[in-house]
């Protein structure tokens, strides 16, 4: 595993280096949820280095060089887990409105994620969350898993 540093501990393990290089090192359905925001393409350039997704030469380039990440974070994911994706819409070079969320969304959806939008998501929180009757005197037992992986652009939420 390439690695400028690392920690590793009982409980958890934290690596510096390029995540394109870090993530084929880890074991196959080995991580329950992944929680990230990547850089958002042709917005901020966040470091001179030609590793960093955000210098990527055009938006195409850098859905090509994400989804070597995407492809592994899918690959490390224990089936039925979840990855969330901090994201919002762009606006292209010629100033339209580009769906960034969207183009996540079908990347994940590519490589075995089902995607979800925030608003779905909350709404199954919602539903999974409400309170029992007050009749039900028994808590139901939970499924043994019951989460989907997901990919969660985040908008203005309409639950805040
Ligand atoms: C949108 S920022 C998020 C930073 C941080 N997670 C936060 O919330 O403040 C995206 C970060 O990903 C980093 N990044 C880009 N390409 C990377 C790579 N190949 N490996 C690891 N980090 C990378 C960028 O340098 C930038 O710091």
């Amino acid at each position: 595993m390439a690695v400028a540093d690392q920690k590793i501990t009982d409980r958890y393990a934290v690596y510096n280096g390029d995540c394109i290089e870090v993530l084929p090192g880890m074991k196959d359905e080995s991580i329950h949820i992944s929680i990230y925001s990547p850089p958002f393409a042709e917005l901020y350039n966040y470091s001179s280095s030609d590793r960093d997704l955000s210098n990527c030469a055009s938006y195409e380039q850098f859905l090509e060089h994400y989804g070597f990440l995407v492809r592994e974070i899918s690959r490390v994911t224990m089936p039925g887990r979840v990855t969330c994706v901090h994201c919002m819409d762009l606006k292209a070079g010629n100033g339209a409105q580009r769906d960034f969320p969207g183009d996540i969304i079908r990347l994940h959806e590519k490589h075995g994620f089902l995607g979800d939008t925030e608003d779905a998501a909350a709404a199954e929180l919602a539903r999974k969350h409400k309170p029992p009757p007050a009749a039900a005197a028994t808590k139901p037992a939970a499924p043994a898993d019951d989460s989907r992986s997901r990919v969660l652009p985040s908008r203005p939420s309409r639950y805040s």
